[in-house]
């Protein structure tokens, strides 16, 4: 059975991209990119979803009367296209209850961070503000509070002397774009074990990578 993905997105959609190519390219197999759906008109990644003849729309948050009735018009699309698995990729919007509930344990967000470490916004500047030697990036089910639930895959990259925001959000990008499509395969294969905060891949006895760069 074919898994069909949602794919939030507010921004440029690199990760988006990621996961495009890897289903283009048959590292993931089984699912079928459905849907991409913006709060942003203008979000490039709306763009790259077209180029991909993937339906793209943009759902502007002014035409509703806060978060939830929102995330009610997004979770029609989402039913609509029988969607089994969501995916938050740069997605700048706190998701409310009813998007949470419809897809515990089906709904995925990567963040700049090795959480729970510097969560929420400028997570790259965050961590370079607090001195740290070590960042990455994780791939977490959502739960009700940002940047939280159940942790999926990591990597972790150097903080190099010298760095910025720029060139640390680049190394730590690079991995962002191997660890989703990793995360998502496993889900689509049906790996995915959740029990409280633990999740486990059957298989796999390391979901966390560290690269030496
Ligand atoms: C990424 O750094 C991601 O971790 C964070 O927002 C950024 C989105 O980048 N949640 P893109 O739109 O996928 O290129």
């Amino acid at each position: 059975m074919t898994v069909k993905i949602g794919v939030l997105a507010s921004g440029r959609g690199s990760n988006l991209q990621s996961i495009i190519d890897s289903v283009e390219s048959g590292f993931i197999s089984g699912a079928k990119i459905a849907v991409v759906l913006s709060d942003k008109k203008d979000a490039f990644a709306l763009e790259r979803a077209r180029k991909h003849g993937i339906d793209a729309l943009h759902i502007d948050p002014k035409g509703y009367d806060g978060r939830e009735e929102y995330d009610k018009a997004l979770l029609w699309e989402l039913k609509e296209r029988d969607v089994g698995l969501v995916l938050l990729a740069g997605y700048m919007r706190i998701v409310s209850k009813t998007l949470i509930k419809a897809y515990k344990n089906r709904m995925m967000n990567i963040h700049p961070a090795l959480l729970p470490s510097f969560p929420g916004l400028h997570a790259q500047k965050q961590a370079l503000d607090y001195g740290a030697k070590v960042s990455g990036c994780t791939v977490h089910f959502v739960d009700a509070e940002v940047d939280h639930g159940p942790i999926i895959a990591q990597a972790a990259v150097p903080v190099h002397e010298g760095d910025g925001e720029d060139s640390l959000s680049a190394r730590i990008l690079e991995q962002e774009h191997i660890i989703y499509p990793q995360a998502v395969k496993w889900f689509v294969e049906g790996k995915i074990e959740v029990e409280g905060r633990r999740v486990r891949i059957e298989g796999v006895r390391q979901a966390g990578i560290s690269v030496r760069t």
